[in-house]
């Protein structure tokens, strides 16, 4: 599934579907359940290594899972997160690192924020890396946002993410990603710009939709330190495991609910 054939499903007026996935059994059951692309994402760093966030995840951890998972799908598109401190410093630096994920098997880079990263995924894409902006909740920075709260609740916070996604836009990445933010403001964004927009916690008006998988089969506890007690599931979450009758039943189940637009409901979302 290449880059243009998403947005070829897109032109089409269809849902686009995208599943974490960080290995090749999974990387299979999800490309024969329907999933169109797999996010190798830094999420790794909490429900694969247990962490309280993803500041610790390296760039090799990203290589060996995007490996690991371009071994099992044979034709999904791959997006891979560029890990904490692999992007920001400058902008040869994100390439060199850039261009390993993309020799691991990426199709695509993450990158996460607006601002001052407009001119670095300006900077791939030119030197022929394809790019996805993430936008709105953007776990890198958790520290400085205060924790995993909404973003762009305030008529000056949405109207900043809604001109970096429209710079974004203008530079040409692949795909905008918003997590965590009002329905109504995806919305607005995904009205904005020609880029399409994936969304985790951002209503049912984006291109399309992203889940962890660990969120889909409603077997993530927190972090392993925190007793499983005192974890709540984000409100975008949904367990599609408690209504099948199997792993690759509940991801065909998300999968047909993404693209009937039954998924996300209001009760997801901001
Ligand atoms: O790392 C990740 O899994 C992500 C999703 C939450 C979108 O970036």
């Amino acid at each position: 599934m290449s880059l243009a054939r998403i947005n070829a499903l897109i032109a089409a007026g269809e849902k686009v579907v995208m599943l974490t996935c960080y290995d090749a059994t999974f990387a299979k059951l999800s490309e024969s359940a329907g999933v169109d692309m797999l996010l190798v994402g830094d999420s790794l760093g909490m429900v694969l290594q247990g962490a309280e966030n993803t500041l610790n995840v390296s760039m090799q951890d990203m290589e060996y899972h995007t490996k690991s998972v371009a071994a099992g799908a044979l034709d999904c598109c791959i997006m891979t997160d560029m890990p904490a401190g692999s992007y920001e410093h400058s902008q040869e630096n994100a390439l060199l690192n850039a261009k390993r994920l993309v020799a691991a098997g990426a199709n695509i880079v993450k990158i996460e924020g607006g601002g001052e990263m407009v001119n670095t995924a300006q900077y791939l894409i030119e030197n022929g890396v394809p790019v996805c902006a993430h936008l709105g909740f953007t776990p890198q920075s958790v520290k400085k946002l205060g924790g995993y709260r909404i973003q762009g609740k305030t008529e000056e916070t949405a109207h900043q993410i809604l001109q970096d996604a429209i710079a974004m836009d203008k530079v040409g990445v692949r795909f905008v990603l918003l997590e965590m933010v009002p329905a109504l403001l995806a919305k607005t964004i995904t009205e904005s710009i020609n880029t399409p927009t994936i969304g985790i916690g951002a209503g049912a008006d984006c291109d399309g939709q992203v889940l962890v998988i660990q969120d889909l089969l409603g077997i993530y506890t927190g972090p392993a330190t925190k007793k499983p007690v005192d974890f709540k599931s984000p409100r975008f979450a949904k367990n599609f495991l408690a209504t099948s009758s199997s792993i690759p039943h509940s991801i065909q189940a998300y999968v047909k609910a993404v693209k009937n637009k039954t998924f996300p409901g209001a009760e997801h979302s901001y």
